[in-house]
């Protein structure tokens, strides 16, 4: 596992809108000042950044082929629950009801204006803002429950907790899907070192006010990601990369 730190987002600079910490991780109130930021610069989801939204459709493609062979499974014909946790602005949410309007999608998210964009497309009893699992409600449970992009900034221990919590939240075939950005391919000795050496370095920058930098959360191997799915109870657990993406790593738990 390794600490890394972001300097701006969607083109905007952290510094344009907020004080940044190298050692507190960005809260709620950050991502909210951050979207905040992004909607005074972009006007809609198709304005932004081509190179994100390349990567955003094919994380969503894999969900609506995963979803598409699912469904067929299911045996009581009541609409598929899916539920996204941290889903941001919403853009992958978007693209999974624009090709599949008959699932029943739930979305997560801590900052207050993230879903700006998402609101008129999704009942407001389907949106749960806050922390999970505390602001989920406890009598729904779902077919699948995603998280993409979103585990690299919950420490391993609170992920630990999230992924058990939400297994309970699963129909008895349901499955939790892990879609990470921030993999990491091998934490070495040497590796880890020289890493440490970049993080006082980038300290150093930071406090001398040269480049302010946010930590922004940790990147997890491949065995670091299987062994938080195992300790959650998950009993089958499949993973793989992406192969319209190949940088994207997922992990599914059953
Ligand atoms: C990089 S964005 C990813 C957004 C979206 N899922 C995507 O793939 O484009 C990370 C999002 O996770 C949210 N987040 C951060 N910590 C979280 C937590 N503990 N639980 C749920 N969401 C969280 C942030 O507010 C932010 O909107």
């Amino acid at each position: 596992m390794r600490r890394f730190y972001q300097e701006s987002w969607q083109g905007i600079p952290f510094t344009q809108f907020s004080h940044l910490s190298f050692f507190h991780l960005a809260g709620s109130k950050f991502y909210s000042t951050f979207y905040e930021a992004m909607f005074s610069r972009y006007s809609s989801w198709e304005a932004l950044p081509e190179e994100w939204r390349t990567i955003k459709k094919a994380c969503a493609d894999w969900l609506i082929a995963r979803i598409a062979a699912k469904m067929s499974l299911k045996e009581d014909g009541a609409a598929y629950r899916v539920l996204s946790i941290g889903s941001g602005c919403g853009y992958m949410e978007k693209l999974l009801l624009d090709a599949m309007p008959g699932i029943a999608l739930y979305v997560n998210e801590p900052s207050t204006v993230g879903l700006k964009w998402l609101r008129s497309y999704i009942p407001n009893d389907r949106v749960f803002i806050g922390y999970p699992p505390a602001c989920l409600p406890a009598d729904i449970s779902y077919d699948m429950i995603y998280l993409s992009a979103v585990d690299y900034s919950i420490r391993s221990c609170d992920f630990g907790f999230m992924l058990e919590s939400l297994r309970a939240q699963l129909e008895p075939r349901g499955e939790l899907v892990c879609l990470s950005s921030s993999f990491l391919q091998e934490d070495s000795v040497i590796g880890s070192f020289v890493n440490a050496i970049k993080i006082l370095i980038r300290m150093v920058l930071h406090y001398l006010g040269v480049r302010p930098q946010q930590f922004w959360g940790w990147r997890r191997t491949r065995k670091e990601y299987q062994q938080l799915f195992s300790q959650a109870g998950f009993l089958s657990i499949e993973d793989g990369w992406m192969t319209a993406c190949p940088e994207m790593y997922w992990i599914v738990g059953t």
